[in-house]
């Protein structure tokens, strides 16, 4: 893809940067998104029946069954030349900080050495009553989907995802906001910019006086105050500024 003008010389004059990941970043690798019209998965099922803490209190093999195949799907899958033109951007940079909404581990398998996970990590099972982690081998050595906790008497096993309705882990928001407030450049790769909090941290960026780049085919209410808005998909736009990035140092 051709860039435009001016982007590579905003991006080599940074210091600090922070990118912001939402489903479009792993969409190249076979994970599917969430609001894409025909493959998104808001699309095909309703998110109230499976990704919220009454829709597990109601339907709870449902809710863990859906989870399992998601998982799998997960487990299968790779990261793309997009996940790996990051962690190749990090050396240009004092810091590089990926604050990502999605919960499939992808920027840490590629390699990247600081990420903040907003909606938690789909790998992981945690205490529906505690919140605390419950290891693999407990729940392959116990029966029911889900299987009972072993943290408390009334807690079953659950995806430690974040669901609608609940808190991002306050650390993990904390963190994110310390590092936007920080940055002098931010990134919006892959996301629709519709699910707040996460959805906010661009325009904290921008207030802040950060230079704002999007990466997303579409166009979101990010594109119109970015300072780049790229309509590219993310392993394009990504392994074309690694490049040139790589080029001009
Ligand atoms: P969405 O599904 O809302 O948005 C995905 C965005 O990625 C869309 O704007 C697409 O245009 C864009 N996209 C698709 N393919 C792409 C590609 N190859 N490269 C770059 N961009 C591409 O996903 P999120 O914004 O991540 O939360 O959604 C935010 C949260 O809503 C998720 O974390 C999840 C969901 O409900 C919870 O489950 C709590």
């Amino acid at each position: 893809m051709k860039l435009p003008a001016g982007l590579i010389t905003a991006i080599g004059d940074a210091r600090k940067i922070l990118v912001l990941t939402g489903a479009g970043m792993s969409a190249e690798s076979g994970v599917p998104t969430f609001r894409d019209a025909q493959s998104g998965l808001w699309a095909k099922f309703r998110p109230e029946d499976l990704a919220t803490p009454e829709a597990f209190m109601d339907h709870p093999q449902t809710v863990w069954d859906w989870y399992a195949e998601r998982r799998e799907n997960v487990a299968s899958v790779s990261p793309h030349a997009g996940h790996f033109a990051l962690v190749e951007m990090e050396r240009h940079f004092e810091s590089l900080c990926l604050v990502t909404q999605n919960v499939d581990g992808l920027h840490q398998r590629a390699g990247s050495h600081e990420v903040i996970e907003l909606h938690g990590n789909i790998m992981r099972t945690i205490c529906s009553k505690t919140g605390k982690t419950i290891d693999n081998s407990w729940i392959q050595s116990h029966p029911g989907r889900p299987p009972a906790s072993p943290h408390h008497r009334k807690g079953l096993a659950r995806p430690g995802v974040v669901w609608f309705g609940e808190s991002l882990p306050e650390y993990a928001m904390k963190r994110a906001l310390v590092k936007i407030q920080e940055c002098d450049l931010c990134f919006s790769i892959g996301t629709s910019t519709l699910v707040h909090p996460a959805a906010s941290l661009p325009f904290v960026a921008l207030d802040a006086g950060a230079v704002v780049i999007e990466v997303n085919p579409v166009r979101t209410s990010l594109s119109a105050m970015a300072h780049f808005s790229l309509q590219a998909t993310a392993a394009d736009a990504l392994t074309t500024i690694s490049a040139e990035l790589a080029d001009s140092s």
